[in-house]
């Protein structure tokens, strides 16, 4: 892969987006490699996903404008549907994704971050959608997914406006997790990624599908498929382990993934 990095270590992968000549813009070839390189995650053997930029200024700067700027109609259309699929792919993977946003992450790069599960992110971190005043709408997710995260009247504001904000706006508003100095962010979201991977890791999943599916349904069929989920657990061995070891008094020794 040419703009993408993968390292693993422990349970945990680590995706870095490695384009800093663009600030990490996501072109059509970063996306599909952050395709390929999802697909090629052992589910087996790692429980939790960091998705970070290259280099201390940028996590991602957006889509990338030059790549954009002579799209027709259809071709602007499919370029979404490619950055769509990508960025659902990553909010539906089967593990928590724990985005280190360390810089900038405007446009397509506010979004990547937004279809990851948790955002952590550097002191001198910066949010916003800047496309209206591209021309364009925001294209991977945007209008949808900040308006989930912090409401829609901050979502409309921030979109109409295409006014970015800062670390600290990023957190007040609960856009971000937590704020960290740039150079504590990777420690501090390898500590947390080490943390739930300690955990079952059949029910962390079932936990991630849970809130997931059940924030799209209505309260009568979301509690139904906490409570499918709940009872799957009941067949893994590390039900079994986890309340053994409780009722032992002791501290499960590792569990099995099974
Ligand atoms: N696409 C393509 N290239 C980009 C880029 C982007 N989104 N962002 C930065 N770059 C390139 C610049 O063109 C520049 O390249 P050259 O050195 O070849 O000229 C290089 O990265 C460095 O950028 P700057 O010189 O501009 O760096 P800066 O520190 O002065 O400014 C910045 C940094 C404020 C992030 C500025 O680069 C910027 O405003 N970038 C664009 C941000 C943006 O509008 N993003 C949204 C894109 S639209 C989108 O994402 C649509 C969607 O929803 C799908």
């Amino acid at each position: 892969m040419e703009f993408i990095t993968y390292e693993q270590e422990g349970f945990v992968g680590i995706i870095t987006i490695n384009r800093p000549k663009a600030l990490n813009a996501l072109n059509s070839q970063v996306l599909k490699e952050i395709d390929a390189a999802l697909d090629a995650v052992d589910l087996e053997t790692t429980r939790c996903l960091i998705l970070t930029g290259a280099g201390e200024k940028s996590f991602v700067a957006g889509a990338d404008i030059g790549e954009m700027s002579t799209l027709t109609k259809a071709e602007g259309e499919a370029f979404g549907k490619t950055g769509n699929d990508v960025f659902r792919k990553l909010e539906t993977f089967p593990i928590p994704v724990i985005a280190a946003v360390n810089g900038f992450a405007l446009g397509g790069g506010c979004e990547i971050s937004m279809s990851c599960d948790i955002r952590l992110c550097s002191d001198n971190a910066v949010f916003g959608q800047p496309e209206v005043g591209l021309g364009i709408t925001p294209g991977f997710g945007g209008t949808q997914r900040l308006a989930r995260l912090v409401g829609a009247g901050k979502a409309k504001e921030m979109i109409y406006t295409a006014f970015n904000i800062k670390a600290d706006e990023a957190y007040r508003i609960g856009l971000v997790n937590a704020v960290y100095p740039q150079a504590e962010l990777m420690e501090a979201a390898k500590k947390m990624a080490a943390k739930i991977s300690k955990n079952a890791p059949i029910a962390v999943r079932a936990c991630k599908k849970a809130i997931n599916e059940g924030l799209d349904a209505d309260m009568d069929q979301a509690i139904v498929i906490e409570e499918k989920l709940f009872g799957s657990c009941f067949e893994t061995e590390d039900q079994k382990d986890g309340m053994a070891a409780f009722l032992n008094k002791e501290k499960v020794s590792g569990f099995k993934n099974k």
